[in-house]
């Protein structure tokens, strides 16, 4: 005995047993009933969304024998033939091996015939888009002149690649995958009529995985059922499917908010040892930032482990997580560059919002102290105006004065003062006392100021941040 596919099994036989595409079941159910339907349509969307079934479901409705009806009985010989592909008025034409002027020509002299059994002949074409140039024109003869009962139904997986001339002469339907909930609600329906135990959650995990593809989700139901010894459990579903379990996404996920990245890391060291698929991990990871930061901005729900604080990470790390994923398929060692990602988060002390830029000159978030005796030695927020006012207060007033005539620059990794030839050994005198002050490293570095000249321009620290951020540069300056 051959085993028969969900796939096969279950494929409706009638409109209402079709998942999602309301829209083309409500307006083609319709047109039956009132009788306006058109003489060509042409079925677009992915593959296995329903294109070829509904085309033999309106097969049936238009040669049932209890007559013409949107809900034909499935029983009759037509009905059964039409089911099984053996009706002699319905043309399943594979349009990728015959695509040619021939077949098209063939199929033009039949159209003059009368039906042989039923009262209409259903041409479906399936990948329309593969026919020549040549049997597209010959197809455009027959659409302008339709002789009497015959239907044409163009399925294709490619409409651009249908030529605007046979477009401007069928009825489009647009087939769309249907929703998460939709697809599981199917699953459930088949795993029910099969009286095979399952989780939910399982259910929901092949949902995810057909990415709405309907019989993609059949099929894997198949192998879920085979993988899990006739149950769908989660656990043996995950496994098949390659996902990472929860409790190590979550795991990962507080490692990110927590800006623990060394554990980060080795979370992807671990998978990748065990021998997961990577890529499914890093979509599973951006699939939880992206859910998170809708509910976190639409505040609906929860998004666990993360916060309304945590938004500006989470848009930053979604940032670098997807160019990573982009990057990692040119590469075959994914675990270097996921790793990577991780550690380019450390850099997001550096992000401070426009807004506060544009206010306040630089400022550089520390990490929150949470003693408040540390307050004198890292204040929370990099102010430098402050640092000075405390340099000032340590070191004297001439230290203090010094820095305010000096250029003081933040880079990655330092701050550079630049000071006057003159003043630069009473600050390197008190180097020790500056650097305590400041939250990187800081080196000195003398310009020569010609004093009785215009002093030079200094430009607000601000802009050079604003510069930074956008990778812009100057243009053109306005004199106050
Ligand atoms: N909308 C749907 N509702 C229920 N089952 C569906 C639906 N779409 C597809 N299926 C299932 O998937 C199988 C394939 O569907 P169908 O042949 O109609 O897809 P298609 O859109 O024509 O795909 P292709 O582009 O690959 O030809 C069906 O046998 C059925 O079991
Ligand atoms: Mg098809
Ligand atoms: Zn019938």
């Amino acid at each position: 005995m051959t085993y028969e596919n969900f796939a096969r099994k279950y494929r409706p036989k009638t409109f209402k047993e079709v998942v999602g595409q309301e829209a083309v079941v409500k307006t083609l159910s319709n047109a039956i009933k009132l009788n306006r339907l058109s003489h060509a349509y042409i079925f677009a969307g992915s593959r296995g969304l329903g294109k070829t079934t509904i085309a033999r479901i309106i097969t049936k409705c238009l040669n049932c024998e209890k007559g013409i009806t949107d809900s034909p009985c499935g029983k009759c010989e037509n009905c059964l033939e039409i089911e099984k592909g053996s009706f002699p008025d319905m043309y399943e034409i594979d349009a990728a091996s015959n695509r040619g002027i021939d077949d098209i020509r063939a199929l033009r002299d039949n159209v003059t015939y009368a039906p042989i059994k039923g009262r209409y002949k259903v041409y479906i074409i399936d990948e329309a888009h593969m026919l020549t140039r040549e049997a597209f024109n010959a197809l455009l003869k027959t659409l302008e002149e339709p002789p009497p009962h015959n239907l044409f139904i163009l399925a294709t997986t490619e409409l651009h690649r249908i030529p605007d001339t046979i477009r401007s002469r069928c009825q489009t339907f647009i087939f769309r995958p249907p929703s998460k909930s939709q697809i599981t609600q199917y699953l459930k329906r088949i795993l029910e009529a099969e009286k095979i135990p399952y989780e939910e959650e399982a259910l929901s995990l092949i949902a995810e995985a057909s990415e709405g593809g309907v019989r993609d989700a059949a099929s894997l139901l198949d192998q879920a059922v085979i993988y899990g010894g006739g149950e769908v459990r989660k656990q043996s579903t995950e496994e098949m499917l390659g996902i990472v379990p929860e409790e190590i996404i979550k795991e990962f996920l507080f490692y990110i908010r927590e800006k623990n990245l060394k554990e980060a890391v080795k979370v992807i060291e671990k998978l990748d040892r065990e021998g997961f698929d990577l890529t499914v991990f890093w979509n599973q990871i951006l699939d939880r930032i992206h859910n998170a930061l809708l509910n976190l901005t639409l505040e609906e729900g929860s998004a666990e482990p993360f916060g309304k604080e945590d938004i500006e990470l989470l848009i930053y790390t979604g940032d670098i997580f997807k160019k990573a994923l982009i990057e990692s398929r040119n590469f075959h060692d994914k675990k270097d560059i996921f790793q990577l990602a991780v550690l380019k988060l450390r850099f997001m002390k550096n992000l401070v919002p426009l807004k506060e830029i544009l206010e306040k000159g630089i400022t550089v978030k520390q990490p929150q102290e949470t003693s408040q005796t540390k307050e004198e030695k890292t204040p929370e927020v990099f102010d430098i105006q402050k640092a000075i006012l405390k340099i000032g207060r340590e070191a004297g007033g001439i230290i203090a004065g010094a820095l305010k005539k000096s250029g003081i620059k933040e880079e990655n990794d330092r701050f550079v003062i630049t000071v006057d030839r003159n003043l630069a050994d009473i600050l390197k005198d008190k180097i020790d006392i500056i650097s305590k002050h400041f939250p990187k490293p800081v080196t000195i570095e003398e310009i020569e100021i010609k004093q009785e000249k215009k002093k030079p321009k200094k430009r607000d620290e601000s802009v050079d941040k604003v510069l930074e951020l956008f990778q812009g540069k100057i243009i053109s300056y306005e004199e106050e």
